[in-house]
């Protein structure tokens, strides 16, 4: 049998799914796949009617979820939005699959998408043969989620170009897409809406025209709001994910994930922990995401390289890679917060160290 790197999450979480369907008797919006209620259990965690246990995909606000979750039952589209790595992607998976039951209608919006990848394009070899043709169009996961009444994710919205998004007003505000080729016009089927997600801090993105912008509610996803919660997000994501990568987990992950997490906010927000020194910040967000990415760097040169024991010089580099995104502006902050603020911390000494001598 092969096996998958990464399986989409209705797959991954299809025990839980299909128990949260089959204790499930809340109303549920046509075409959906469960209850509103039931898709908040899926996303928050919770237990199903038969004592399964549903796992907590999204460590946060319920109302958020709540909101969202709502948001998809309307006629309005939802747009997540947020600086990285907060989740947005992975809250717009799973909204997906609990909803819709599917979560592979996605179009990755680039600088270089335009209107094909959106509306429909075309198979040239069929309509050469056989001319403009139902058989020569290749929809787009937008025109399969309107003819089969799922949700489709469009990943970091505002990277297309400003005419290229504004095709969607029809789609959002009529819910049907013109093919004037064919003189057809395919009618979106009940349970179509759209996810978007966008990064309200990269550069260069083309802000949503007004016109489209009504046409979404907007749900912000926050960095965790203290330090214990943020613990818990990675230590959980952590764990998962060393999992499926056959990683081995030490026993000290949780107390190196706490010192990763305390450096982390300490430099993202500008001040340490206590709130009584002032530091200068990285150019990079250092969000959650990033804290992640650090512990399985960590957890993965310290199984193939120190003999399975997770210190502070297996993470150090992928630590400083995280921190330091430009090498002038922020080794320098880096070299500050080391002399300031670690090097005085007993418990932070072998960071001081393997920090101090990678960079
Ligand atoms: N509050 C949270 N609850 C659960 N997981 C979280 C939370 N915040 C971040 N994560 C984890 O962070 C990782 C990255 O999230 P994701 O890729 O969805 O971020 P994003 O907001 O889409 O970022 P980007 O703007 O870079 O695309 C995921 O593995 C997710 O599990
Ligand atoms: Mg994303």
């Amino acid at each position: 049998m092969t096996e998958h790197l990464r399986l989409p999450a209705e797959l991954t979480y299809k025990a839980e799914l299909d128990a949260l369907k089959a204790g499930d008797d809340g109303q549920r919006p046509h075409g959906w796949v469960l209850s509103p209620r039931a898709a908040v259990t899926y996303i928050l965690g919770g237990t199903a009617r038969d004592g399964t246990v549903i796992s907590p995909k999204y460590v946060g606000n319920r109302r958020l979820i709540e909101t969202a979750v709502a948001t998809l039952a309307t006629d309005r589209a939802l747009l997540l939005l947020g600086v990285p790595g907060t989740a947005k992607s992975w809250v717009s998976e799973h909204l997906a699959a609990a909803i819709a039951g599917t979560s592979t209608l996605l179009i990755q919006c680039t600088a270089g998408t335009d209107e094909n990848q959106i509306r429909y394009g075309w198979n040239y070899a069929q309509l050469l043969a056989k001319g403009p043709s139902r058989e020569a169009l290749v929809p787009t996961p937008l025109l399969r989620a309107m003819e089969t009444g799922k949700l489709c994710r469009l990943e970091e919205l505002t990277r297309m170009g400003s005419d290229v998004q504004d095709t969607l007003i029809t789609v959002l505000s009529e819910k049907m897409l013109p093919i004037p080729e064919l003189n057809e016009i395919t009618y979106a089927e009940r349970g179509f809406n759209v996810i978007a997600t966008a990064n309200n801090r990269d550069k260069g993105v083309n802000e949503l025209s007004s016109a489209l912008k009504r046409r979404f509610n907007v749900v912000v996803l926050p960095l965790p709001s203290d330090m214990d919660e943020e613990i818990a997000i990675v230590v959980r994501r952590v764990g998962e994910m060393a999992r499926a990568l056959d990683l081995p987990a030490p026993r000290n992950v949780a107390d190196e994930v706490k010192r990763v997490v305390a450096i982390f906010r300490e430099l993202r927000s500008g001040a340490t922990l206590d709130g009584k020194t002032a530091l200068k910040t990285p150019t990079g967000s250092l969000s959650t995401a990033e804290a992640i990415a650090v512990m399985i760097g960590g957890l993965s040169h310290a199984a193939f390289f120190n003999d399975g024991d997770l210190a502070p010089e297996s993470l150090s580099h992928s630590l400083l890679g995280a921190i330091v995104k430009d090498p002038v502006q922020d080794q320098a902050v880096l070299g500050e917060y080391l002399e300031t603020v670690l090097k005085k911390r007993s418990d932070f000494s072998r960071y001081y160290a393997a920090l101090t001598d990678a960079l």
